[in-house]
């Protein structure tokens, strides 16, 4: 898998995402189906995708005892997502224990990334609610290098972060990267945003693009110009 723009199917059910995904014709996007989706319609939202050929970031963020992180990912991989996804404040070992339960028994699995510090933290509220005092740069880059250390494949990070992360833990360790927005489009809630062209120069290698498409009046042209912009 290479570079690629991955479109968040954030709806709240499986109609209304097999309607939206209709209208792509000519190239089924890479799609992230996450919690509301997820929650709502169950694993058979993700064969029904996987069914009509689209690849798949299953985004859950799971965290919990290493245990449990290990057997809910062994039903994951059964799922045969492309891409899914943990916290890294759950610790090197509940890292390395979701990879062993992620792994399938021919020794496949999908990848496997991080979320370092969610960007809806900031370091306000990480120093008054988690304690966690450094600059939340360094505390993302240590997130980074735990994972890559755990032998994870990559992880979440916004897009000024990326050529960082790159340069910490090298260039074959994958950023996926969302709060992109067109130059001429409307921020939303997102604050630190990114073009795709932007993203691509700073060698992001997935972007995760959500209302720009979905909430655009003609879906497919936006699509059409975000993987213009960010593959060429
Ligand atoms: O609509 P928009 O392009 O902002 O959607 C971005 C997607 O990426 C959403 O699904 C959002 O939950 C997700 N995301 C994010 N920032 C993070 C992690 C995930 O925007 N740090």
């Amino acid at each position: 898998m290479g570079r690629d723009v991955i479109v968040a199917c954030d709806f709240a059910s499986a109609k209304e995402t097999l309607e939206f995904l209709d209208s792509f014709t000519d190239r089924k996007p890479f799609v992230k189906v996450g919690m509301e989706l997820y929650y709502a319609e169950g694993p058979e939202i993700v064969r029904q995708l996987k069914a009509r050929g689209h690849k798949i970031f299953l985004d859950l963020k799971l965290h919990d005892i290493p245990n449990t992180v290990k057997k809910a990912m062994s039903v994951l991989s059964k799922l045969d997502v492309d891409i899914t996804n943990l916290h890294a404040a759950g610790t090197d070992a509940m890292m390395r224990a979701a990879l062993e339960g992620l792994t399938r028994p021919d020794g496949t699995r999908p990848l496997l990334i991080a979320v370092t510090q969610l960007t809806s933290t900031d370091q306000i509220s990480m120093e008054r609610d988690l304690l966690i005092r450094e600059p939340i740069e360094q505390v993302v880059m240590h997130y980074a290098q735990v994972a890559k250390g755990a032998g994870l494949d990559g992880v979440v990070c916004s897009p000024l972060e990326a050529e960082r992360v790159h340069n910490v833990c090298g260039k074959s360790f994958l950023t996926v990267t969302p709060g992109v927005r067109f130059a001429d489009g409307d921020k939303g809630d997102q604050k630190r945003v990114m073009t795709p062209a932007q993203a691509r120069e700073i060698g992001s290698d997935y972007i995760v693009v959500g209302r720009p498409i979905t909430a655009a009046a003609d879906p497919v042209t936006a699509y059409q110009r975000c993987v213009n912009e960010f593959i060429g």
